[in-house]
């Protein structure tokens, strides 16, 4: 592939350069997309540094962008949200009206349930219309929504609720996967008896699958409570307020809450739908994820409806709903524009259907790209993907904390050569350097940590929920001046990045963000275990898979393959499925640095079977030739 230089003085240049040299006027302009109730004394309010903060002084409400004012501005009987949902069978289109309706409902619901400004409540929901309903009614009223994934167990849904302390949950009796139901109800019954805090209320969507016993006194039936309610109006909301927390894995079994403000959110979500992606309203854009991840929360629900788009909301998967052409008939019957989507979903497809014969069944002429991340895209996947769709496949990369892209090929300004293995170039807004050990930027094609320089444009993490030190102390403290993104990785001659893996314990599972950390302390809890690692294994289906390495303690003498399966047990039920957590392996000693450190990554090469070099700082080389054998006999170390 050829380098950039035909597009030197081109409009994602041109848009790139003048982000950095002129931030407040680059994304002054941009803000005229969105609605103000009051315009902001400073566009950028660098008067805490490092602490920024964008639209100081500005009010809006993220609601009525999203919503009400397309309806004013005639988008009434268009589609909104179209809820399509193989699992069931069913296929519902929303209008914009409609919707505004049935969050103002909605919002009216919580206003009676004494939500008020800046109160949290936590939606923990199927990807149904009324997940999106439920998030776009706390904003309409000022509450801060925390949407928690369903594939998480009780035990992480309280430590969502001791740190966010709602006053309001909000959730759907069950959630359907293709082999069971998933009943949620006795999930979030569970959790709240585990917690500390105690919300007050919970609102139940009683889905007709498997409806929810509620409990008198605390729990309201959602369609008995929306018949009743008053709708609510949109009330105007600093543009630094929080509109939303989304915990994700940090290196401890503690999340992480990133809060996203109101005002920077709206115009990124909204300048990046014409510019990232290339849409214009009115049209469909289809993410596949789930409103639980980040990408759901910014592409299935915000930023499609700040630029006026149709969005779907799809239950079910990429394969086996019913089979590996799911995608391509929902985009055929929706016409779809845009389709978001992890490189692992294309794998599954790949995996069932190698020859991409169902495509054959479907009319795709409606779809103009197909924007992959979550996880580093394999090139193998990319090229497939491209040589079947025949339209630009285009590898971005992001993260929760920034909410929006990094780092992508913005079809929206231009259309830059695409390289393999590489999302492309900075965004604008981003000034992402790469730096070295010794905190100086490292040459083109030199691996160092990619870090972005300060401030972060719009949109991305002010802070941590109620936790600044550990926003500063995870983010800042690496390199004065930087965001440390978490990842490694270079820049080419052309400025193009490429994003190589994390720099800390957080591992990629079928495009989930997960914590070894986490898994360990919770094998740790066992009262065989002595010592444990989790590492993650690179895996032809979700990318990486956990593996628990486990020292028993002196004296334990049982079948490995019992241990293993409560270990197994035990993940699941305390993380939850969503984890994959499934392999376990017992060794007499873990291999260590002279100052104690476990060597996971040296674990991990050998598992992967691919090369390492020993480190010069390993206590006991022997022990690394026992893991090698383990490893060996239960049919890993030949790669993947
Ligand atoms: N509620 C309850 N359980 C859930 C869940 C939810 N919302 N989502 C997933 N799970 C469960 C699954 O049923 C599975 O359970 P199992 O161990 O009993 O089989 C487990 O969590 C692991 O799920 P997942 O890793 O998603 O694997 P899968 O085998 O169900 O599906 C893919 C594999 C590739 C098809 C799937 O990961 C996928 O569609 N990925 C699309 C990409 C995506 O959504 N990425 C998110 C970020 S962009
Ligand atoms: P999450 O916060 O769940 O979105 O996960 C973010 C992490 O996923 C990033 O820090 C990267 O490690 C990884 N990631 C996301 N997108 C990409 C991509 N396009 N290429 C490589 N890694 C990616």
């Amino acid at each position: 592939m050829s380098g950039d230089s035909t597009n030197k003085g081109g409009a994602w240049r041109t848009a790139y350069e003048r982000s950095l040299a002129d931030p407040e006027g680059f994304w002054s302009e941009a803000a005229a997309a969105v609605d103000w109730d009051r315009t902001w004394d400073r566009v950028l309010d660098d008067s805490n540094a490092p602490f920024y903060r964008w639209f100081s002084g500005a009010e809006l409400n993220t609601c009525h962008n999203a919503v009400d004012r397309h309806v004013a501005n005639g988008r009434g009987e268009q589609a909104a949200i179209i809820h399509d949902s193989p699992v069931t069978g069913r296929v519902e289109t929303i209008t914009y009206a409609e919707l505004q309706d049935r969050v103002a409902r909605f919002a009216g619901v919580l206003r009676d349930l004494d939500v008020a400004k800046g109160d949290r409540v936590i939606v923990y929901m199927p990807m149904v219309p009324e997940a999106a309903v439920a998030m776009l009614a706390c904003a309409r009223i000022g509450a801060i929504h925390s949407v928690v994934f369903g594939g998480f167990s009780a035990r992480e849904l309280a430590t969502r609720i001791d740190d966010a302390k709602p006053k309001v949950v909000v959730a759907g009796s069950c959630g359907i996967e293709p082999n069971r139901i998933v009943p949620y109800k006795p999930l979030l019954d569970d959790a709240i008896e585990q917690a500390s805090h105690k919300p007050e209320h919970c609102v139940i969507l009683q889905r007709e699958q498997q409806t929810a016993e509620l409990i008198p006194g605390r729990d309201l039936d959602w369609a008995q409570a929306a018949a009743a309610a008053e709708p609510a109006d949109c009330l105007p909301v600093a543009a630094t307020d929080p509109l939303y927390i989304l915990y994700t894995s940090g290196t401890t079994g503690q999340p992480k809450g990133v809060v996203r403000d109101n005002g920077g959110h709206a115009v990124a979500m909204t300048w990046s739908m014409r510019n990232i992606y290339g849409v214009e309203p009115g049209e469909v854009f289809w993410s596949a994820s789930d409103v639980g991840w980040v990408v759901g929360h910014s592409y299935i629900v915000y930023a499609p409806l700040l630029h006026g788009c149709t969005t779907i909301i799809y239950e079910g998967k990429p394969v086996g709903t019913p089979d590996a052409g799911a995608f391509w008939r929902v985009i055929e019957q929706h016409k779809v524009a845009v389709l978001f989507t992890a490189p692992t979903a294309f794998r599954a497809i790949k995996r069932d259907d190698p020859n991409a014969e169902h495509l054959g069944r479907y009319d795709t002429s409606s779809l103009r790209a197909l924007f992959l991340a979550g996880e580093r895209c394999d090139p193998n996947t990319l090229e497939w993907a491209g040589e079947i769709l025949r339209v630009p496949v285009v590898d971005h990369w992001w993260q929760t904390e920034t909410g929006w892209a990094i780092a992508a090929n913005c079809l929206g300004l231009e259309v830059l050569p695409i390289k393999s293995g590489s999302p492309t170039k900075p965004v604008p807004g981003y000034d992402v350097q790469v730096l070295g050990d010794d905190s100086e930027p490292v040459a083109p094609g030199n691996i160092g940590r990619i870090m972005i320089k300060l401030p972060l444009p719009p949109g991305c993490l002010p802070t941590l929920w109620g936790n600044d030190e550990r926003f500063r102390a995870s983010y800042l403290a690496a390199e004065s001046g930087y965001y440390l993104s978490g990842d490694a990785g270079y820049m080419d001659d052309d400025g193009y990045v490429f994003v190589m893996s994390r720099i800390d314990d957080i591992i990629n599972v079928a495009g989930h963000r997960l914590s070894t950390g986490g898994m360990e302390a919770v094998l740790a809890g066992h009262p065989d275990v002595a010592e444990c690692a989790v590492i993650g294994v690179a895996d032809q289906l979700k990318g990486e898979l956990p593996l628990g390495l486990v020292v028993l303690k002196a004296g334990v003498d049982r079948p490995e393959a019992d241990l293993a399966k409560e270990l197994v047990a035990k993940v699941r039920q305390e993380i939850g499925p969503v984890a994959a957590f499934k392999s376990v392996l017992v060794v007499s000693r873990l291999p260590k640095t002279r100052s104690g450190k476990i060597l996971r990554g040296t674990m991990k090469h050998i598992a992967e079977g691919t090369e390492y070099r020993m480190p010069a700082t390993i206590d006991d080389p022997a022990i690394l030739e026992e893991i090698k054998a383990t490893l060996a006999a239960a049919g890993y170390t030949h790669g993947s």
